[in-house]
């Protein structure tokens, strides 16, 4: 028997990277899943290895409303139920707010923001019946702000509070909603990044456990939160972020003791 043996997720996103992750872990415990993704040749590439009775390939816009009650009401049509929604898709634009087009705002306000709330509405009314759970991927990047990444901190922000205020709303009728907000995690999103070998390290010389994640950490995680090991988590961001959100942003102080020339287990009075 597996814990979501039975159980219907729907993972948004589910082409790459998180969301694919997430889709594999949920269809490893037991689950029917429903894979979307705007990219329907990338997502039929990653659901190539899926069980076909188990899986339900849909793709399209998480910006659109409109599509987005489709899925829902094909979804239930297919598999009589929603148990966990995960509202994973999400794009990254970043730039200086002066060299950020309206149209890239409105863009990643639409993708990252407008997705979650209506794809929420949708499928509440099956989420009340099952007494579900929803699980939405915010972002470190929603819990502080970053240098040049003010339309991408603000649509994260928006995600984050609006899982607390959900999880107040819902939690009275047995709907949990939480949250994970994974720090630097490999997947597409992170490519250009990594090609820039000067910032990549200062992204890893601040995660304390000196590396990124991989997906399957973060797709743990959000497994973990839409399970009966979580029946009294409602309302977090869990940071999923090796420890980078402990920081009280000050830099790392390694390199200062060792220019002094301290010994690892010497003590320095400030
Ligand atoms: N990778 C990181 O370091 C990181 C950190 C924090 C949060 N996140 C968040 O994790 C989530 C997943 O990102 P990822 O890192 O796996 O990147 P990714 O690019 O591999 O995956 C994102 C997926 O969303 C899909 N998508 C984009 N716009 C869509 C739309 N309008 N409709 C349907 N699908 C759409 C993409 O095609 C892609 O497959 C995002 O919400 C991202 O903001 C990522």
């Amino acid at each position: 028997m597996s814990r979501f043996d039975g159980k219907v997720v729907i993972v948004t996103g589910a082409a790459s990277g998180i969301g694919a992750a997430t889709a594999k872990r949920f269809l490893d415990d037991g689950a029917f899943v429903v894979l979307n993704d705007i990219r329907r040749d990338k997502l039929v590439e990653t659901s190539s290895g899926f069980d076909p009775g188990r899986v339900l390939i849909h793709s399209g816009d998480v910006s659109d409303r409109t599509y987005l009650q489709a899925m829902v009401d094909e979804t239930v049509s297919r598999f009589d139920r929603i148990d966990v929604l995960v509202n994973n898709a999400g794009i990254e634009i970043i730039g200086p707010i002066l060299g950020t087009s309206i149209e890239s705002w409105h863009k990643i306000m639409q993708t990252n923001v407008d997705s979650v709330y209506f794809a929420i509405r949708s499928a509440l009314p099956h989420l009340l019946k099952s007494k579900g759970s929803i699980i939405n991927v915010s972002s470190t990047c929603g819990l502080g702000g970053d240098w040049y990444n003010s339309a991408y901190n603000a649509s994260k922000g928006a995600v984050s509070n609006l899982t607390r205020a959900l999880a107040l709303e819902l939690g009275i009728s047995g709907v949990r909603v939480n949250a994970v907000a994974p720090g630097t995690t490999f997947t597409e999103m992170t490519k250009p990044i990594e090609q820039h070998a000067a910032l990549m390290t200062k992204f890893l010389e601040r995660i304390p456990l000196g590396r990124g994640a991989i997906p399957e950490e973060v797709a743990s995680v959000i497994a973990f939160l839409a399970s009966e090991d979580a029946t009294f988590v409602n309302g977090v961001n869990l940071p999923v972020d090796g420890g980078l959100t402990a920081s009280n942003g000050q830099p790392n102080a390694t390199a200062f003791l060792a220019d002094f020339g301290f010994a690892s287990q010497s003590e320095q009075r400030l």
